[in-house]
């Protein structure tokens, strides 16, 4: 059985996932179940990155005291996220893991005895958004290009790591072909490596967090030279090297030059590919917290399942290039591809076999020209299919299942088995014997896209087992037996109906009515204060409600709101919000709620207000 290891980039925890993240994940889920269907020994490593100074400044920023517990309490939260999206990880890697801690500091020495590590005073411009040193010539208006932030000039003593040592070894590596995809990305490393490459500086002044420098506890490991080495101590030593990694166009170089460097000189054997994908935007913006348009993952999947989430992700964005998130889009694909084509094609088959068959696989007669075109499709599937996925063509290989899928329905269609039924039994029966077996050869091929979709298709045709312990080739058999017994089929996917969308939100504005005017004296009735959300918890037996407690300037209280369905405790915890104070207390589900929290409601979006710059709880709202 060949293993085969690949890996996401470690996350950082100074946040909750975004769909950018979501996109990296999901991209790595879909090789790693397809490997498994392949047969291969698959390790999927996933995991996060702690021990930066970010999750420090977000855990005070947060009210915690203690930074441990708030990376547990964030790493519950980003295990949630993965299982609501189906992630089939084999690993869980926390950089503040002791396994993880002693595989550091055991490389760390082993690179300082050999002579790769020195002591120098370097004097830089360090961003602490990418965690890294930059030049001059590096910023684009003094700024980081990536976080738009001047970066901080520091002059520390550090040690540092003979990057430049290994700069032919690399360059070599990264020209041999294929090593990274796509090879746009490649040129680039090319270039850089090209250009000179200098020492990198691999300490940071100790802030308390973070795993000290075996030989000098008043300084910590920098925190890229930490958590790349997530991917050596997150797995069993026999799943070394790395197969394939998956990582995102900002984390290139440190991916491709010093990861490399490192393992080089550690005397390790090096990645066989890395897979570079582009930067996801929200309606054409960049994914940013001020903006606002960080989008929950979960809340997407909630809405409209974790499989057309994962659809969207895939079929969408050019695996590789820059792509944009929009859940218009999204909702089209649901109701166009998945309900329309798939959903429709496989539920009239079922119910055509379950009504008309008495639930069972009809026995075929002769073929014709059309029926063996099917199945001349089904057998040549998963090797075409298989070879988009092999070559990293993820969506193309999406779009040959759902283009089968439509044939499919077109086969259908011009069968006609609700008149053959009555003229020509025997047609119909061979039409539907061919029908099912494309229901067979489509569960299986849908594996590695819509994990959940693919279980339920096998389910309805009461074959047993999961379909996810088969092998990808056997989707090309022809293996349902007349006689099979299916059972009784449900709808795969919800059509999201737009227009049912804006009935409600028409109903809303109506219940409400237009405010008239009102004078200043009026809104100074209100007394509306900014406060930060100290702790937030579910209030049982209540879908909606959450009981928040704000601290307002030397105040605190206690505010029941309906947010449940749109944020996850976590993610709020550590907001600016805006709260209307002089309501009248009200009793909701036993907890005496003394304030409202204002939001802003688009439809089903539902939005707290939050502050644009930095005040202190208590501010007055006006
Ligand atoms: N902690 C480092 C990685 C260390 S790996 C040894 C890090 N973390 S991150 O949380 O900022 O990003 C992790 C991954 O998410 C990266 O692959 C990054 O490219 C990806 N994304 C973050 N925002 C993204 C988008 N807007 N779009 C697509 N992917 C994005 O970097």
């Amino acid at each position: 059985m060949p293993k085969f290891y690949l890996t996401t980039p470690v996350y950082y925890i100074n946040d909750v996932p975004h769909i950018g993240h979501a996109y990296t994940t999901v991209v790595a889920d879909v090789l790693a179940r397809w490997h498994r269907l392949k047969g291969d020994d698959v390790f999927f490593l996933t995991g996060l990155d702690e021990n930066s100074v970010k999750t420090v400044q977000a855990a005070k920023e947060r009210g915690f005291d203690d930074v441990q517990k708030y990376s547990d309490r964030m790493a519950e939260n980003w295990k949630e996220v993965w299982r609501a999206l189906n992630i089939s990880n084999d690993g869980f890697i926390r950089t503040s893991e002791e396994r993880h801690k002693k595989t550091v500091k055991d490389f760390f020495m082993k690179v300082f005895e050999n002579g790769d590590i020195y002591k120098g005073e370097y004097e830089g411009l360090y961003c602490e958004g990418c965690e890294a040193f930059y030049t001059e010539g590096d910023l684009v208006d003094g700024k980081c290009p990536l976080h738009k932030t001047v970066p901080k000039r520091v002059k520390e003593e550090n040690y540092f790591f003979k990057l430049s040592k290994y700069q032919d070894k690399i360059l070599k590596y990264i020209e041999s072909p294929d090593i990274i995809q796509p090879s746009s990305r490649r040129s680039e490393v090319i270039s850089f490596i090209k250009a000179g490459l200098r020492d990198t500086s691999v300490s940071r002044p100790n802030p308390g967090w973070g795993i000290p420098v075996p030989v000098d506890r008043d300084s910590v490991i920098w925190v890229w030279f930490d958590a790349l080495l997530n991917y050596v101590s997150g797995a069993d030593e026999k799943y070394w090297p790395v197969d394939l990694q998956i990582v995102g166009k900002d984390i290139l170089r440190f991916h491709c030059i010093i990861w490399p460097g490192m393992l080089l000189s550690a005397g390790y054997k090096l990645p066989r590919k890395f897979l570079v994908h582009g930067f996801l935007t929200v309606n054409g913006q960049k994914i940013s917290k001020s903006l606002g348009n960080a989008i929950d993952p979960v809340y997407i999947a909630k809405k409209y399942s974790s499989d057309a989430l994962r659809y969207f992700l895939i079929r969408d964005i050019p695996l590789g290039e820059d792509g944009d998130f929009s859940e218009e889009v999204l909702v089209t694909r649901l109701n166009d591809e998945l309900a329309d084509i798939l959903g429709n094609l496989v539920h009239r088959v079922l119910s055509f076999i379950y009504t008309k068959f008495n639930g069972e696989v009809p026995k075929p007669s002769e073929l014709n020209k059309q029926d063996r075109e099917v199945i001349s499709m089904i057998e040549s599937a998963p090797s075409s299919i298989g070879k988009h996925i092999e070559e990293l063509n993820l969506g193309a290989g999406l779009r040959e299942i759902i283009k089968l899928a439509k044939f499919g329905n077109k086969y259908f269609n011009d069968s006609e088995p609700w008149r053959t039924i009555k003229d020509d039994p025997e047609r119909c029966a061979t039409t539907l014997y061919v029908c099912s077996q494309l229901m067979r050869s489509l569960a299986i091929m849908l594996v590695p896209y819509l994990p959940s979709t693919s279980e339920k298709i096998w389910k309805s045709l009461g074959l047993p087992g999961s379909v996810h312990n088969h092998k990808w080739e056997s989707a090309g058999e022809l293996a349902l037996k007349h006689g099979h017994k299916i059972v009784k089929p449900e709808p795969l996917f919800e059509k999201m109906s737009n227009k049912k969308l804006m009935v409600k939100s028409e109903e809303k504005s109506q219940k409400k009515q237009a405010p008239s005017t009102i004078k200043g004296e009026d809104f100074e009735k209100l007394d509306i204060k900014i406060g930060k959300i100290l702790e937030v918890e579910h209030i049982p037996k209540s879908k909606k409600l959450l009981k928040i407690s704000v601290d307002l300037g030397g105040e605190r209280r206690t505010i029941v709101a309906g947010l449940a369905e749109h944020y996850r405790a976590e993610e709020l915890v550590g907001k600016h919000v805006a709260v209307v104070l002089n309501m009248e207390p009200v009793q909701l589900m036993g907890v005496k709620s003394e304030g409202m929290l204002l939001a802003a409601e688009d439809g089903e979006v539902v939005s707290i207000l939050t502050i644009e710059k930095s005040v202190k709880p208590g501010a007055k709202v006006r």
